[in-house]
């Protein structure tokens, strides 16, 4: 009996689940089983989008010929050949004689070699950007190469506003009545699956990955329709965060990940123990025993994890065979950019060390800890030192750095008045700071980037005002971006970042972009010139600011317009201030015009709307006395009134000392 779900009203699933299947493409378990998706729709022309597997193809028929209700199937999209997809295609074409097959050449030729029937008269051929009309609804095609074969290509529904996908956005793990990512509590029931599709089926594929996100970027979306797992029709961005961090190999989490390989528990034991100390200094970590957990599981926790621990045996003069498997699948899928650190094991020559660093140099951006743990049978009661050095030295990467607070620094030297006019001179600019957390995303105005190094990798600063909720999720996040602003921003973008809290307010709710770096953090495109994004390295705790200090591991030029200084800002941007209301005593804030009424500002006050402290405020004191310029006697004290300069014969009326004595004042 058929069984299909709406997806809208014109468009319908017409796919199935497949639970008894042990290996997806004989190699990936699937427990949970997987789902093979075909979607039709009835517009004045029929399209069906791909079909599916051989093993499901009974209910596939019944659901594609229930939901036709008599009519014939005009067009027939293909957008990968793989045969979890083109499997039945043969049987669709001979069943509905009239469709033409709309896919592009090289799709045709693997049509020709999978299927001997003489299809010659039945396609349409398609490239990128060429477009389609069923009637109501319009197509564009989007070519994906590699995503995950060479020939795929994706359908955006420019009516719709639909993308189908291919296998991007696919996950394991059977539908089980539900269609809608929106129908499960996905981030955490259903990502763990979808990672480990993703990174075992295209993980391989970054680059090409990047090249349809940014094509994809580009298209409104308000359907996603993959051809395995769920339909996406809202926070999808989501989604498409863990797409940009796995496809630029950036890991979601900075935690450690330990794989070991262990014929009689010495070396397991080992790796508890590096747990246990790693757990000791609050560092996540998730470990398994290669010898029970298949490698597909753990490819993909090594896609997630920016720490990666190896401990392996020697086996037959190499390293352990499970651990070996495992390491080579890792490289086949390119991993990159982790830091590695490995525990080898043998009794008499331990080779493992060797055969597992061999295996991972050659792997883009990975960096191996020189502590390596050399076991010889068992760990001996001299080597816990060397285990709690490496997880020290591990836990100081993924934690910031002892924080040195502002009451243990040394007090300051009096050397004299500060005189905060002084900063004024110095010239800087103006930056949106952005991070995310926990999928949400962060952002405030800050005036403090610099660049502090130029060699490899380049090193900037931050400081972010510690009552600032942007600044407790870079601690968080350990990343961010900076927005570099430009001359054209508005004030409404400075109000936007700068005089709200990300407590209680979503600070990108309604902007009209969506763009993010490869690390998955929101950057600003507009009224900016450039963009940078950090990973933190160190950070330092100062009276009211927390210091970052940051590598730069991508930055890009957004365009040619002039950077923003914050005395620009103040000249140009900043609207003129309204003179105190009814004339009270108040204090004003110098940022964004909060006005504190009263004489007295206590000095841990904070602005309620910038977050801003008293240091940029400034007392109104109503009916004050102007001040009078002039120039006052160094010898005597004594002011003289003067708008213009002392005469140069001018003499003090008290102490008869000249003019060089007198210094410009206001009384
Ligand atoms: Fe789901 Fe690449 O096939």
């Amino acid at each position: 009996m058929y069984c299909t779900r709406k997806v809208t009203d014109d468009l319908i699933w017409v796919g199935a689940d497949d639970r008894r299947l042990p290996f997806f493409e004989g190699v990936y378990g699937v427990p949970d089983g997987v789902s093979y998706n075909s979607y039709l729709l009835l517009d004045e022309k029929t399209v069906l989008f791909d079909t599916v597997d051989k093993a499901v193809y009974g209910v596939f028929l019944e659901n594609l010929a229930h939901e036709l209700h008599g009519r014939s199937l005009d067009y027939l999209v293909v957008h990968h050949m793989e045969p979890d997809h083109a499997a039945t295609l043969e049987l669709v074409l001979q069943r509905y004689p009239g469709a033409t097959v709309i896919c592009n050449a090289k799709i045709k030729t693997m049509i020709a070699q999978f299927f001997p029937a003489d299809l010659t008269d039945r396609f349409q051929i398609v490239k990128e950007g060429d477009s389609f009309s069923s009637g109501r609804h319009s197509f564009t095609f989007v070519m994906a190469p590699m995503v995950h074969w060479p020939e795929v290509m994706m359908t955006y529904d420019t009516t719709a506003k639909m993308l189908f996908t291919a296998d991007a956005f696919g996950s394991f793990g059977a539908l089980n009545g539900r269609l809608f990512a929106d129908e499960v509590d996905f981030f955490s029931e259903c990502i763990d699956e979808a990672r480990r599709y993703y990174t075992n089926i295209v993980g391989k594929y970054g680059a090409q990955v990047q090249a349809v996100l940014k094509k994809a970027a580009k298209l409104e979306l308000d359907y996603v329709c993959p051809l395995h797992g769920f339909v996406w029709r809202s926070h999808f961005g989501d989604f498409l965060e863990k797409y940009l961090l796995w496809s630029s190999y950036v890991p979601e989490e900075k935690s450690v990940l330990i794989a070991y390989a262990s014929v009689y528990g010495h070396t397991e034991n080992a790796a508890n123990i590096l747990a246990a100390r790693l757990c000791d200094k609050g560092v996540k970590v998730r470990m398994y025993d290669t010898s029970v957990t298949p490698a597909s599981y753990i490819v993909s926790e090594a896609f997630r994890c920016s720490h990666l621990v190896f401990a392996a045996t020697t086996y037959n003069a190499g390293v352990f065979v499970t651990m070996e498997n495992l390491l080579h699948d890792i490289a086949a899928h390119n991993l990159q950019n982790r830091k590695v650190a490995l525990i080898e094991n043998g009794s008499w020559a331990a080779t493992s060390g060797k055969v597992m660093t061999d295996i991972l140099s050659g792997l883009k951006g990975i960096e191996f800890y020189e502590q390596k743990l050399s076991l010889k049978s068992a760990l001996n009661e001299g080597q816990m030192a060397e285990i709690e050095a490496l997880a020290q030295a591990i836990a100081d990467e993924l934690q910031p750095k002892p924080i040195v607070t502002a009451a243990a620094a040394p007090a300051a030297v009096k050397a004299g008045d500060v005189d905060k006019k002084a900063f004024n001179k110095l010239s800087y600019g103006v930056e949106v700071l952005t991070t995310n957390v926990d999928g949400k995303d962060y952002g405030c105005i800050i005036n403090t980037a610099c660049q502090v190094g130029s060699g490899d990798p380049k090193v900037v600063t931050i400081s972010v005002i510690k009552k600032n909720h942007t600044c407790d999720m870079v601690l968080k996040a350990g990343r961010f971006n900076v927005s570099i602003l430009t001359e054209d921003a508005p004030y409404s973008l400075f109000q936007r970042f700068g005089f709200q809290s990300g407590r209680d307010t979503d600070k990108f709710a309604d902007v009209s972009y969506t763009e993010r770096t490869a690390n998955g953090i929101r950057y600003i495109p507009e009224y900016t010139n450039a963009v940078l994004s950090c990973e933190v390295v160190e950070t330092r705790e100062l009276e009211t600011q927390m210091l970052f200090i940051a590598n730069v591991v991508e930055a890009k030029v957004l365009s040619a317009a002039p950077s923003c200084t914050y005395s620009y800002y103040h000249a140009h941007i900043k609207p003129k201030k309204n003179p105190a209301p009814e004339q009270k005593e108040c204090w004003v804030c110098k940022v964004c015009g909060y006005v504190y009424e009263g004489a007295e500002l206590p000095d841990d006050f904070v602005c309620p709307l910038c977050k801003h402290g008293k240091d940029d405020f400034e007392h109104v004191v109503p009916n004050a006395k102007p001040k009078q310029k002039g120039y006052v006697c160094s010898i005597c004290g004594h002011f003289e009134p003067c708008e213009g300069e002392l005469p140069a014969d001018y003499v003090c009326p008290l102490c008869k000392h000249g003019r060089d004595d007198f210094t410009p004042a206001e009384q």
